[in-house]
């Protein structure tokens, strides 16, 4: 981390007028023109470079990052340790598709992962471009081992976008409009919300005597997904007997547990992987987001029994491609050397600090998350406190305007996710901008 501390010799934020600036501008008049309007911006920061948690706009704006662009860059931007062995590798092989051929980088790789994924027994794994090819191969493999047909996953669950995995996918309607027929077959059960309910064991009881008698037979099950922490969903943390009770009932009926640690994995929760905070392994595991500190990569990882699929079943030219791969190793190094346990420990400062702004401010309804994969929730103060989902857009925008880059989660949530090089101090400031936007945004 000492190298990422002299990235910022002098504090941020540091905003020199107004943003976007008119450099930001002339960018945003151009995407607007050119690029797919389906892009869900929350405001208008135009990136220029980053350097740990500063991230510099087209004006030399310097904000702090409190994104990671969306919970990737776990090393912090450009680590000098990430960009080295990018580098090295871009100059040595950058393309030989692994579906085709071996590279070593790849076999390095697969094997460290196999070895620190969670459960007992030998794994192995496939290696992909982004979260939801990693979701998508997971699908496709818990049908190909069990040749079952159908899926049980969670309402407010974020899987991915493509068919496979939207048909997981249960957080918003506008991501799923207009694309049906999506896979049949998939029935979306409640989530546990210590916060607003249901209870975990309501949902557990609910699934066993509901959903799997009257709806859906469980000898045609292949797989339960779900996201160990729900992530875009409010970074919503299920008590410990939710997911035994997950890991019981996937047993009784012979599906695959599959666990979505796009978000939640390598290190973001304080721990190697979230399913540790619960006791609970899977059969399956899907990682992407952190793994290789913003270099595209994924990976479905399963016991060895579970991937026994033939030559042909399953491929991609271009996942687990020699730089991603280079750049997850260095990441490993790094997230296993110290940033794992700085997540843990800067975390729990944050959450400490949200939970004393949150005693003090009515509008904060609940604090929560695991590690530095953490979220307040805004509410309309009384009744109910229903969420307040236009205030948490509106203070978000304010907290740009100050300098300060943070994401919406949930109908009404705020994440704060930094990379996992965050210290106390950012956190500080962090929260000093973001009590300062919310007192400036009125309910
Ligand atoms: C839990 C989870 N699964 C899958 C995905 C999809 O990943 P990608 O956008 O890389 O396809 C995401 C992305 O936010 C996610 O949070």
């Amino acid at each position: 981390m000492a190298e990422q501390r002299l990235a910022s010799p002098s504090p941020v934020p540091e905003l020199h007028g107004p943003v976007p600036g008119p450099r930001a501008r002339a960018v945003l008049e151009k995407d607007r023109r050119a690029v797919s309007p389906s892009y869900t911006r929350s405001y208008p920061l135009v990136a220029r470079r980053g350097r740990g948690l500063v991230l510099e706009d087209e004006d030399g704006n310097r904000f702090l990052d409190f994104t990671a662009g969306i919970a990737v860059t776990s090393t912090g931007h450009c680590h000098p340790r990430v960009v080295e062995a990018i580098q090295r590798q871009a100059a040595e092989l950058i393309h030989m598709s692994g579906t085709d051929f071996y590279y070593a980088v790849q076999a390095d790789l697969a094997e460290r992962l196999a070895r620190i994924a969670p459960g007992r027994g030998a794994k192995r794994v496939f290696l992909t471009n982004s979260g939801t090819e990693a979701v998508e191969a997971a699908f496709k493999l818990a049908r190909w081992r069990t040749r079952r047909p159908r899926a049980l996953a969670f309402i407010g669950a974020f899987h991915g976008r493509t068919m496979g995995a939207l048909s997981l996918t249960n957080s918003k309607v506008i991501q799923r409009a207009g694309f049906a027929p999506l896979l049949s077959g998939v029935t979306h059960v409640p989530f546990p919300n210590p916060y607003r309910g249901p209870e975990a064991a309501w949902v557990l009881d609910f699934i066993r005597r509901t959903v799997l008698r009257r709806t859906v037979p469980p000898e045609e099950v292949a797989a339960i997904f779900v996201e160990p922490v729900q992530g875009e969903g409010g970074y919503v943390v299920p008590p410990l007997e939710f997911h035994q009770g997950l890991r019981a009932i996937a047993d009784e009926i012979g599906a695959l547990l599959v666990h979505d640690e796009v978000q939640s994995g390598m290190g973001r929760t304080g721990r190697m992987f979230a399913s540790e905070h619960f006791g609970v392994a899977p059969d399956v595991v899907c990682l992407a987001k952190g793994i290789a500190s913003g270099m595209p990569l994924g990976a479905c990882i399963a016991r060895e029994e579970v991937m026994a699929w033939p030559p042909g079943a399953h491929a991609s030219t271009f996942g687990g491609n020699p730089v991603s791969c280079a750049a997850a190793l260095a990441t490993l190094d790094l997230l296993e050397a110290e940033l794992v346990e700085n997540a843990r420990v800067v975390g729990a400062h944050l959450e400490g600090l949200l939970r004393g702004l949150a005693r003090d401010e009515p509008s904060i309804g609940d604090v929560r998350g695991l590690g530095l994969m953490l979220a307040v929730e805004l509410v309309r103060p009384g009744e109910g406190s229903p969420p307040d989902g236009a205030r948490a857009g509106r203070v978000i925008d304010e907290c740009f305007r100050r300098g300060l880059l943070l994401l919406p989660c949930g109908e009404s949530g705020i994440r704060f996710c930094p990379a996992l090089v965050a210290r106390r101090e950012d956190c500080d400031r962090a929260v000093e901008v973001f009590a300062g936007a919310l007192a400036a945004t009125p309910e």
